[in-house]
């Protein structure tokens, strides 16, 4: 009997298909290489949008690297998520730049607006939120990104218009 690939995990219940896994699993056929941990979890990433605690225990099987090893790399970066993440990733700076020039109302603008603490995901998971320390382009403080979009010179209502945009 072939068993479900697609599990349910989490307190949301997200569906995992872990079907998706052989792929990524195929083109690294070198097992107990711990080199291949950053890696593998980068494209479990891209296909999940975080790191599955099913997935995990499946590449430590495959791999024959122990979960504990896995999850030292996947918690030391912070690249990595193991809780699901809303489709757009918002890093809001509240570096020094940032700070002065008004983040605090930035972020305050952006915690209501999505209804979300600081380290948060919307309840329909559009939006994620992160708050960082510097996302090295200070000249635009406070500045915050989107994927891979730069937003400058924010002030609340500018954060308005951009989410509404998303
Ligand atoms: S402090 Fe915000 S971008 Fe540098």
């Amino acid at each position: 009997m072939v068993s479900d690939p697609i599990i349910r995990e989490g307190k949301l219940g997200t569906r995992v298909d872990l079907g998706k896994l052989e792929d990524i699993f195929s083109k690294h056929p070198e097992r107990n290489n711990t080199n291949l941990v950053i890696p593998v979890l980068q494209e479990i990433q891209q296909i999940y949008g975080y790191l599955p605690a099913e997935a995990l225990k499946k590449m430590s099987r495959h791999f024959n690297i122990p979960l504990s090893h896995i999850y030292g790399v996947a918690t030391f970066y912070a690249q990595f998520s193991l809780e699901p993440r809303g489709k757009n990733l918002i890093k809001l700076c509240q570096g020094t730049a940032c700070h002065i020039r008004g983040g605090k109302e930035v972020l305050k603008a952006v915690e209501n607006l999505l209804g979300i603490g600081h380290k948060g995901t919307t309840s329909d998971f559009k939006f994620s939120l992160e708050v960082v320390r510097c996302l090295g382009t200070c000249f635009l403080a406070p500045v915050m990104m989107i994927n891979r979009n730069y937003y400058g010179k924010l002030t609340p209502e500018k954060v308005r218009q951009i989410l509404k945009s998303y």
